[in-house]
């Protein structure tokens, strides 16, 4: 059976139907799937209720999943849990440091690009909503980029960004990120425009966990990873997801941004699962850009 793809914005997104996540995909829906996300970059699936390990056999029969960091609840595991609870069901400490970093989920991101090969995808799967806010927004970076002057792109296309894990938690206060995080993650470079080696489409590579871009003065930086961020996260760029349980979405990290939106930590519970596909390769190797087109940009 063929599966439905239905768009969710004139600009990306769809939701996709007619087939179940916990069986098995054919080898035709799985063709049929990826062309989806490749093409759509944020694929939402109703109806999907799920287990973790029911998760985790769906996402690696699409590939290889990434670990979760250390310091959070689920780490060295192949799944996140983004949720105001602990493991145990109990609430997180208001204030703490588990709090604090769940805090940065706040801001626009791209998932991991605190690694050297950041995530290709994450796969969220919607177990407990909030019954009040906790929407999840989703901005095209791919879009952004399209819709630059020639010379803008000229301008970006050979830069380096500073991603950090440390860079994104002290947003939002410096006790979000332990020194067990930092050690294990130290700043990674990444292009700041990638390009889709599947479709040949480029994007912005934006996001909280950028401190710096090599060669550009801070505020200079500073200013045009807002100037970027701003044109992604206009409304014709966006798109609000607001969550149903088992709901099941997948994003491109290679070609939006998300946020999460704030809900009532305190008296609501909220639980998403989240399983990440890690990403093929580096952006940056050796102070070069890798993956451009027309092979590699030096960088200096
Ligand atoms: C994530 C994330 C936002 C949210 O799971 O990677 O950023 O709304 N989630 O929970
Ligand atoms: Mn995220």
């Amino acid at each position: 059976m063929a599966i439905r793809i239905e768009p969710l914005t004139p600009v990306f997104g769809a939701t996709v139907s007619g087939f179940d996540t916990r069986q098995p995909l054919s080898a035709a829906n799985r063709a049929e799937f990826l062309a989806a996300f490749e093409a759509c970059s944020v694929l939402v699936m109703h109806d999907q209720p799920l287990t973790d390990a029911q998760q985790i056999a769906f996402s690696e029969s699409l590939g290889p999943l990434e670990e979760t960091l250390p310091g959070v609840v689920g780490a060295g595991s192949k799944i996140v849990r983004v949720s105001n609870m602990l493991a145990d069901g109990s609430l997180k400490e208001p204030g703490g440091r588990l709090a604090l970093f769940g805090q940065a989920n706040l801001l626009w991101h791209s998932d991991s690009t605190f690694r050297a090969a950041p995530a290709k995808a994450s796969i969220l799967s919607a177990r407990q909503i909030a019954l009040q806010g906790g929407d999840t927004e989703f901005a095209s970076t791919r879009a952004a980029y399209d819709s630059l002057s020639e010379t803008a792109k000229r301008r970006i296309d050979g830069l380096v960004a500073i991603h950090s894990i440390a860079t994104s938690r002290r947003k939002v206060d410096p006790r979000a990120v332990s020194a067990e995080q930092e050690d294990a993650l130290p700043p990674v470079p990444q292009a700041l425009v990638r390009r889709n080696p599947v479709n040949g489409r480029k994007a912005l590579l934006l996001g909280s966990h950028i401190g710096a871009i090599a060669g550009l003065a801070d505020d200079e930086a500073q200013g045009l990873i807002d100037e970027l961020t701003a044109i992604a996260t206009q409304e014709a760029f966006t798109y609000r997801h607001v969550w149903r349980n088992d709901d099941l979405v997948m994003w491109d990290n290679r070609a939006v941004i998300h946020r999460g939106h704030p809900y009532d930590e305190k008296t609501e519970r909220r639980l998403l699962v989240r399983t990440t596909l890690a990403g093929d390769a580096p952006t940056v190797v050796a102070g070069r850009i890798v993956d451009q087109e027309g092979g590699k940009y030096d960088v200096g």
